[in-house]
């Protein structure tokens, strides 16, 4: 669902507006000039992989080792590879217009929607917020839209790709909103913890559709042809959401009820998106995760469960401390990280012990 909204606007499907290039965009006096307001151009075209780095990668010896796998005969033309690494491909002749180049990459559009509707009257002073959107513009200062923006691609990718060695995708949002070359100011960034919330919450929903999918298309077949690792990767990120305390899923989840959990988690990602975030909300996600020693002592959960819990923890653990810009419990957290770094090796009392440390520091 998410996937389809998110590309359908990208191919052009559920609007007619027409995509005009990145060029559109660049002339000196708006977006291609080189002062701090005004050089979003030049730090994506120069800095920012999204615009040479994902269809170059269509032409690597292992994108050809992939698609020989999948019999896809050119990555760089075909739909299964194009859709992210090179959107703007996909965009109907009837979509083009301006100065429309389909090499362009992930391009401004790609993010911020075809400006054919709002390129000339978006620099307006007396043209608000909500007349960029109603034209088209996508509202990405909203968490849950700029969210759904980049998990897009940055996700679902389906199962035969990955059984063919495409990278898992694993979207957070926070984290990598900071690893992208920023060129808009600092304060449009949101609270990280926030962003890190929106982010999951919406990652979560991404698998519970794509588990959904599958389990559909399998009915006839014994479960286990389900993609048991995505059972486990969605089951431990709805276990990290949950002991946040932000929701309540009934855990131990109830298998194929990735429907229900599907519509809570987006109704998370909604609310939080337009939540007035507040430090003591981070403090008290922190605290609440840094506090699941104990789960990771309990025998009766099977050590590969506890080993995707894990996994996704120190990384929520992560996101939490640098939005408090706390760098008390480094140390701390570096060992968890290796704790938890290979899943067949995992060791959950040790893992235990290494999170009541990490809680202690945290407290002190
Ligand atoms: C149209 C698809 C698309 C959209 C939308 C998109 N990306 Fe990407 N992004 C890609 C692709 C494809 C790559 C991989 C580039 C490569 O290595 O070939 C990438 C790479 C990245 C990377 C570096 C690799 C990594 O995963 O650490 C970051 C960080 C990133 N994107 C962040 C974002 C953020 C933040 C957003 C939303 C604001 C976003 N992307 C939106 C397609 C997209
Ligand atoms: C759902 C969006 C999506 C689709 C569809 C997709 N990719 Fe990717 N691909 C990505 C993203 C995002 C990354 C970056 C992963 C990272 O760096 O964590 C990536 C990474 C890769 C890499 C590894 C790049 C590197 O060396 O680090 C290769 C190779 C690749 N993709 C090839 C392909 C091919 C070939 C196809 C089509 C058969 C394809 N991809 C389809 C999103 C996608
Ligand atoms: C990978 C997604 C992505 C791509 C590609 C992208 N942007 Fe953005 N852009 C964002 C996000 C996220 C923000 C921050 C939220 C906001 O201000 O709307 C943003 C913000 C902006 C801003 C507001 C800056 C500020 O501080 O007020 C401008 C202007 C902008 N982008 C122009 C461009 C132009 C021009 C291009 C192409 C050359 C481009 N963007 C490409 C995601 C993207």
């Amino acid at each position: 669902m998410g996937l389809l909204c998110g590309l359908a606007t990208a191919r052009g499907e559920d609007s007619p507006a027409k995509f005009l290039g990145a060029n559109s965009c660049a002339s000196s006096s708006c977006h291609g000039g080189g002062g701090a307001q005004q050089d979003q151009f030049l730090t994506w075209s120069l800095k920012d992989f999204h615009s040479q780095r994902p269809p170059a990668t269509l032409t690597t010896a292992r994108s050809k080792q992939l698609s020989e796998a999948l019999g896809v005969k050119d990555p760089t033309t075909d739909e299964r590879c194009t859709v992210c690494h090179a959107p703007l491909q996909e965009v109907p002749e009837e979509s083009q217009g301006g100065q429309f180049k389909a090499s362009e990459g992930v391009s401004c559009e790609s993010c911020h929607g075809p400006a054919e509707n709002w390129l000339r009257a978006h620099t307006r002073h007396d043209y608000t917020r909500a007349d960029r959107t109603a034209a088209g513009m996508r509202d990405l200062q909203n968490l849950y839209v700029r969210a759904n923006t980049c998990v897009a691609c940055h996700q679902t990718v389906a199962q035969p790709l990955l059984e063919a060695g495409h990278p898992e995708l694993r979207f957070e949002l926070d984290g990598q909103s900071v690893a992208e070359p920023k060129h808009w100011s600092a304060e449009k960034n949101g609270n990280g913890a926030q962003a890190w919330l929106v982010g999951q919450a919406v990652a979560l929903r991404e698998m519970s559709w794509q588990l959904n999918r599958e389990a559909g298309r399998v009915q006839d077949l014994p479960v286990a042809v389900t993609d048991t690792n995505l059972v486990q990767r969605w089951g431990a990120l709805a276990w990290v959401l949950h002991e946040t305390g932000t929701v309540n899923f009934t855990v131990p989840l109830a298998l194929n009820d990735y429907g229900s959990i599907q519509h809570k988690a987006d109704q998370l990602a909604r609310e939080k998106s337009e939540a007035v975030w507040t430090e003591q909300m981070t403090e008290a996600c922190l605290t609440r995760l840094a506090g699941q020693a104990a789960s990771f002592s309990d025998p009766k959960i099977p050590q590969p469960v506890q080993a995707r819990r894990a996994e996704r923890l120190v990384l929520a653990l992560d996101r939490l401390l640098a939005a408090e810009n706390n760098h008390q419990a480094e140390a701390e957290l570096n060992q968890l990280f290796k704790l938890a770094q290979s899943v067949p090796d995992f060791d959950p009392g040790q893992f235990a012990a290494g999170l009541e440390k990490f809680a202690a520091a945290v407290k002190n």
